[in-house]
């Protein structure tokens, strides 16, 4: 067990900068071969398939403890938020295949400077999330070689091979924890950061759960887009309520940061929740909604430097989705801008104590 290592610390190990550069050049490369000349319009480079994208309301706790109140968790208060369920394939597949589902929340009106150069005035902080708490690649370098894998067809090898001789065990293990949790609908889904980020000066990783409160159950057909109808049924239906939780590295080497294959136990740090999250009943098909959805960027790094992404995996996120988002929004014609708080007046927010349609508390 390395003992050196300090609570709360990143230590980048030699070379990443030349894996983060080919991670980034490969993905350049699968995005420009997928998206050629003609082929419109250009999706997200994964992610594309959209399980909905919604209006909310995140209601950071009042009363919560010193060591929690860091960047958005501050003060009590009412942020107004954009989510977007969707899937991580680079295909935009039916739903019927199984595949990681994913939420990614972007809080709006949020006020400090920001990590990323040229959108340091942005309002933005956003929540990036997939529905199992760990990741398949340990490190940069891992991911080189399951995106190197994966592009020559074999994507199973980085996993095990015998030539060379190599069996990754955890990270199939977790690779198939994603393949073998059925998700019927992405609000009855919890949600997980699996990296880790700063809260404060300390490390968290964080969480989403649904909070269930007799919440409509609707049935949906088997089909291409069964996901998206369960969330606009169940949205016509009623409002959906989430937990915000926050977990704090307890461990330098059982909560480890480089390492987000590595479940940080429970026992040693457990979830505290901090906002709740209301997705009031909603159409999800309203003029614009789709176009204003497209041109949306969510990154890890639309943060606070009090929510800065930790560990290398997140190191790499940085440059990836900037280069991703870039080409996509150049290829559409589209402006690439973070969003503001929408015009008050159009719709009320709700106040901490307000019962929703569901009546849960
Ligand atoms: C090195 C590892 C990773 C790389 C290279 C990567 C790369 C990307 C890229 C390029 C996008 C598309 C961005 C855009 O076009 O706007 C994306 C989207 C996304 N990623 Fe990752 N990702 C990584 C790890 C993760 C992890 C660990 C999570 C969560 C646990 C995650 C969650 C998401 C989500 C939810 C989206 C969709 C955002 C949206 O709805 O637009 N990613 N990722």
């Amino acid at each position: 067990m390395n003992t050196t290592l300090k609570l709360h610390e990143e230590y980048p190990p030699p070379g990443e900068e030349d894996s983060i550069r080919q991670i980034s050049e490969i993905m350049k490369r699968n995005y420009e071969r997928a998206y050629r000349a003609g082929v419109s319009p250009a999706l997200r480079g994964v992610h594309p398939k959209s399980h909905g994208c919604v209006k909310a309301h995140f209601i950071v706790d009042d009363g919560l403890p010193g060591e929690l109140r860091h960047g958005v968790f501050r003060e009590p208060r009412v942020y107004r938020a954009w989510v977007r369920f969707s899937s991580t394939s680079s295909r935009a597949q039916s739903d019927m295949k199984r595949d990681s589902r994913c939420m990614a929340i972007k809080l709006l009106g949020v006020e400090g400077e920001k990590l990323l150069d040229g959108e340091k005035d942005a309002t933005t902080q956003d929540f990036l999330m997939g529905n199992t708490d760990v990741f398949f690649a340990r490190n940069v370098a891992d991911y080189v070689e399951l995106m190197s894998a994966t592009s020559a067809g074999k994507p199973l090898s980085y996993f095990c091979s015998l030539s060379p001789p190599r069996l990754r065990l955890r990270e199939l293990m977790n690779f198939l924890s994603v393949l073998l949790k059925p998700v019927k609908s992405p609000l009855d889904t919890r949600y997980f950061s699996q990296t880790p980020f700063r809260l404060g000066e300390r490390a968290m990783k964080f969480s989403v759960a649904p909070r269930p409160c007799g919440s409509p159950r609707v049935e949906v057909e088997p089909g291409d887009d069964a996901l998206k109808q369960a969330v606009a049924r169940q949205l016509n239906r009623g409002d959906w309520r989430f937990d915000f939780l926050v977990q704090l590295q307890a461990h330098p080497t059982r909560t480890p940061i480089e390492d987000p294959t590595i479940r940080w136990s429970e026992e040693l740090s457990p979830f505290y929740k901090v906002a709740t999250m209301i997705i009031p009943a909603q159409r999800l098909d309203l003029p614009g909604q789709a176009e204003l959805e497209e041109n949306l960027s969510f990154t890890p790094w639309h943060a606070l430097p009090a929510h800065r992404p930790l560990g290398g995996l997140n190191r790499a996120r940085r440059a990836v989705y900037e280069t991703i988002s870039k080409l996509r929004h150049e290829r559409n014609g589209a402006r690439r801008e973070e969003p503001a708080v929408p015009r008050a007046g159009r719709e009320r927010a709700p106040s901490r104590a307000e019962p929703t349609r569901l009546g849960c508390g």
